[in-house]
């Protein structure tokens, strides 16, 4: 048995190999950014090619780095952005078109047709989300509408549905020589086509939806050692390593949180934001806008849920202020400008660019910047960017302790933005609870490869990945209770100035 533990982790913008030693240090990573496209306002697209090359690149170039070969990887464990969707010849490998973003929104009409057709929530009972244009079988469903070459493929059984977990285990065991269709429960409980009770896929909803489930990976649990499959010795690693665990990034964040008890909740600051409650083995329904889906499963056990709050726009906003108004250089500059103004000067920024997601789930909403006068400078945009964060983490928080019952003591952290200090002061004082920050912050790719350390035996269980959790900071809410209220006020206005923009 080798000593180390792969972790692959399939971002939204880029793809990561990282190498982890049996104390959970890590020894090695690469990573590489992938293209963002953007074929109209609302659409995002990825070369699923591009995710392919790049996942080769850095798991060779991370190897080459610490001077390991693929024999001495015991396991790996995968993560990946959600939701987004591939199809592809599987006599080929070719793609019949880009993958479909999850924060692509050109499914609008025909969840806005579904949703007429019984409401929002008419597939919520089975599988514990809204009809939104953010879930993965509508995606299906429009490659099939759109690419002729997709449903002649179907017609002849060539055609392979997956998100990019899916997609990349394919490649690694074997591409069209035999690879692996599968996909882990966590992932398939954001296409709306599984039912998050019985893990299975649901013949009506997958009817409704016009998704034929010949075309579905197999579901399997997410932490497992045998149904994966091995990677090709003539594949990146250069070796037959077993792929022993799957999770949504999301999902992952929470196992790297070590939050595997009830009511342990985390928060991962990265594109987006997303704020996972774990529920344990009840598949808690919600009334208040949060999402009931699968937050890991071993096999051979039942499986564990938590409710999710998932916001679309979080550093995103940044990038889009560093890379469309070109308002910065790099993305670190915005932490400093914030600080030079001790509030926003009321204005306020909603970055509803792919609707509203949690609590709302408006997809006819588009982003404002409101409260604007001669005052506002630089420093204030700044540091509404950044409140923007902390305020629609506020909205989730909120919902999620409507439908749990439960008030929130605390809140565990993590992703890009954690390194952003004002953010976290801001996000204490409007949450009014502490903020706690661990000292891995890599938790997603950190829960790839304790559950492949879980599934390989290489860690005993999750009393031992608990013990190994450390905090390194946190922020008590310091912030005046008027002062609160005011900016929440504020906010929930510039909230309301965003919906019906789109008929
Ligand atoms: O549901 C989307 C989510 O999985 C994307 O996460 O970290 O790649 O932005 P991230």
């Amino acid at each position: 048995m080798g000593d180390y533990i792969g972790a692959l982790d399939l971002g939204t913008t880029s793809n990561r190999f990282i190498v982890f030693d049996r104390r959970g240090r890590i020894v090695g990573e690469s990573q590489k950014e992938h293209h963002q496209i953007f074929p109209q306002a609302g659409w995002v697209e990825h070369d699923p090619m591009e995710i392919w090359h790049n996942t080769r690149e850095v798991i060779r170039r991370a190897l080459a780095k610490t001077g390991l070969r693929g024999t001495d990887i015991t396991a790996i464990g995968i993560t990946n952005q959600r939701e987004t969707t591939v199809m592809w010849d599987k006599r080929t490998g070719r793609p019949y078109m880009n993958a479909i973003v999850w924060q692509c929104m050109r499914t609008d009409e025909m969840c806005r047709r579904l949703t007429a057709d019984g409401g929002q929530d008419r597939f919520r009972e089975k599988t514990g989300l809204p009809v939104s244009t953010y879930f993965a079988g509508p995606k299906a469903r429009w490659i099939l509408d759109h690419v002729d070459a997709a449903g002649q493929g179907v017609a002849a059984g060539d055609a392979l549905f997956g998100t990019i977990e899916t997609w990349i285990i394919w490649w690694l065991t074997g591409g069209p020589d035999g690879g692996a269709h599968v996909t882990d429960v966590t992932n398939a409980s954001r296409t709306l086509l599984m039912d998050v009770h019985t893990l299975s896929w649901d013949d009506e909803i997958c009817d409704i939806i016009g998704v034929p489930p010949s075309i579905l990976p197999r579901i399997v649990p997410s932490i497992d050692v045998d149904t994966w499959g091995t990677t090709r010795k003539d594949g990146p690693l250069g070796a037959e390593v077993p792929v022993c665990g799957a999770l949504g990034d999301q999902q992952a964040a929470l196992v790297g949180q070590a939050c595997f008890d009830v009511g342990e909740a985390k928060n991962t600051y990265g594109t987006g934001c997303f704020l996972l409650l774990n529920t344990g083995e009840t598949a808690v329904a919600s009334r208040h806008g949060m999402l009931t889906t699968v937050a890991y499963q071993v096999r051979g056990r039942k499986p564990i849920y938590c409710l999710e709050g998932s916001i679309a726009i979080a550093g995103a906003l940044v990038q889009w202020l560093r890379d469309n108004l070109k308002f910065i250089q790099h993305a670190a500059e915005i932490e400093p400008m914030a600080a030079k103004v001790p509030d926003n000067g009321g204005a306020y920024i909603v970055p509803a660019f792919s609707g509203l997601f949690a609590p709302y789930w408006r997809s006819d909403a588009r982003g404002v910047m409101v409260g604007l006068t001669r005052f506002i400078n630089r420093n204030h945009i700044a540091r509404a960017v950044l409140e923007a964060v902390a305020y629609q983490t506020l909205d989730v928080a909120e919902a999620m302790q409507k439908d749990s019952g439960v008030a929130l003591s605390s809140l565990r952290v993590d992703g890009g933005m954690v390194v952003n200090e004002l953010l976290m002061q801001f996000q204490a004082d409007i949450l009014g609870v502490p903020v706690i920050r661990p000292k891995i912050t890599e938790t997603t790719a950190l829960g790839a490869a304790s559950a492949a350390a879980l599934a390989s035996g290489f860690v005993s269980g999750f009393v031992e990945l608990k013990a190994n959790w450390a905090m390194d900071k946190t922020w008590q809410p310091r912030m005046d209770a008027d002062q609160r209220a005011k900016g929440i006020a504020g906010w929930k206005k510039a909230v309301e100035r965003t919906l019906n923009w789109i008929d």
